[in-house]
């Protein structure tokens, strides 16, 4: 039988929709997650979902002992790998921890994988490579330029793992470009569980909905978009994850190193996003208009014709769904997992 996916960081909001989609899909899971950032009620929910729990192990990708201990205990095949620190400001104030998380866990865990001759990985990349794109859609042979030092820990690991492929052509890795992720499972039951106020717009527009926070702050109406609002690229989770089942198989038949961007191929801007939202809900959603916020771009969408021709993927799950599934998850669980 087939070895079982080791999904790191399996408990935050990607990683674990991605592992309904790997158990749905036939494969096994093992998850490891310190729970930094997410709570083991994810893991359980993944089981109410599936009807089968994944391995859980509690614990850091920068513990080399733990890691060798795990490859030796589990058949292990693949990695995907989604462990990691992921909000720019707090990059911006603590760039050592993001390195010392992001670049050296990576490191730790391509170690380990050396040691146990793993050779297949799929990485999480972002959007953020780009910095502010000259032009959309962006592609992705568009120069990479971050200006966080988040997005400089997703560049400097796409470099490691571009290196680390090239000295072995059976080794397989899939650099995957993220837009920006949104939605939730359909059930209801998972979703994104921010701590804090969140960074992000559609978990803050869905707080706003529920009324745990009186209105939307929106970041600028004066940038050179159609509504003067910044325009994104929301792609449903259910898609996104779906993208990484296609990746782990294309790997199957195509060793070497493949860079896909995850977006829709089109933009939305901050208040159609509230507008789609209100609809959704059913709900008003207050807003006012302040400053830009710093070091934020106009306008960001993929061309994800790539992966289109070569994974035969396309996110087909439209704003509606997206609004409504985050909607349905915000409802049933006003105080996300906790
Ligand atoms: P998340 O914070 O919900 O999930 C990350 C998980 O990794 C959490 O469960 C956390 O506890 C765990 N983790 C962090 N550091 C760890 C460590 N050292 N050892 C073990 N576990 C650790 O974030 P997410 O939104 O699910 O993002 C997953 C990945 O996708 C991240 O690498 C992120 O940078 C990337 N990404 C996210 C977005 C987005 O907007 N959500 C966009 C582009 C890329
Ligand atoms: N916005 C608001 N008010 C808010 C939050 C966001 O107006 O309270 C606006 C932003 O100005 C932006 C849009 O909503 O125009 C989207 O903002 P997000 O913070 O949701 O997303 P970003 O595109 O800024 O950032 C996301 C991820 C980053 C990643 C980046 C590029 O959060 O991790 O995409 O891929 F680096």
């Amino acid at each position: 039988m087939a070895g079982a996916v080791l999904v790191t960081g399996g408990a935050g909001y990607i990683g674990s929709h991605a592992c309904v989609a790997l158990i749905e899909s036939g494969h096994e899971v093992v998850v490891l997650d310190n729970f930094c950032n997410s709570h083991p009620e994810a893991i359980r929910r993944i089981e109410e979902i599936c009807g089968v729990a994944p391995v859980t192990i509690q614990g850091d990708i920068r513990d080399r002992a733990l890691l060798d201990e795990l490859f030796s205990a589990h058949n292990i095949e693949s990695v995907m790998h989604f462990a990691g620190l992921k909000a720019v400001g707090e990059s911006v104030e603590m760039p050592l921890a993001y390195y010392e998380n992001n670049v050296a866990g990576t490191l730790t865990l391509l170690q380990a994988m050396d040691s146990a001759a793993l050779s297949s990985i799929v990485f999480s990349s972002s959007a953020t490579v780009y910095g502010d794109p000259a032009s959309v859609p962006i592609n992705e042979h568009f120069p990479l330029a971050p200006t966080s030092p988040y997005g400089w820990t997703k560049q400097m690991l796409e470099q490691v793992l571009t290196d680390w492929q090239r000295v072995d052509d059976t080794r397989r890795v899939a650099l995957l470009r993220y837009f920006n992720p949104a939605g939730a499972h359909p059930s209801g039951r998972m979703g994104e569980d921010p701590q804090g106020p969140p960074n992000n717009l559609v978990p803050f527009v869905a707080q706003v909905a529920v009324g745990k926070r009186d209105k939307l702050r929106v970041f600028g109406d004066d940038y050179p978009t159609p509504d003067g609002t910044g325009v994104r690229d929301y792609i449903h989770v259910l898609d996104l994850v779906d993208g990484h089942v296609v990746a782990l198989d294309y790997l199957q038949t195509h060793p070497g190193l493949h860079t896909f961007n995850l977006g829709t191929g089109s933009g939305v801007s901050v208040l159609e996003m509230v507008q789609a939202f209100a609809a959704a809900s059913g709900r008003d959603i207050p807003y006012e208009v302040v400053d830009r916020r710093a070091g934020d771009i106009a306008e960001c969408w993929a061309d994800a014709s790539r992966a289109r021709d070569l994974l035969n993927w396309e996110a087909n799950r439209d704003l509606a769904q997206m609004c409504e599934d985050t909607w349905r998850w915000q409802q049933g669980n006003p105080g996300g997992y906790r």
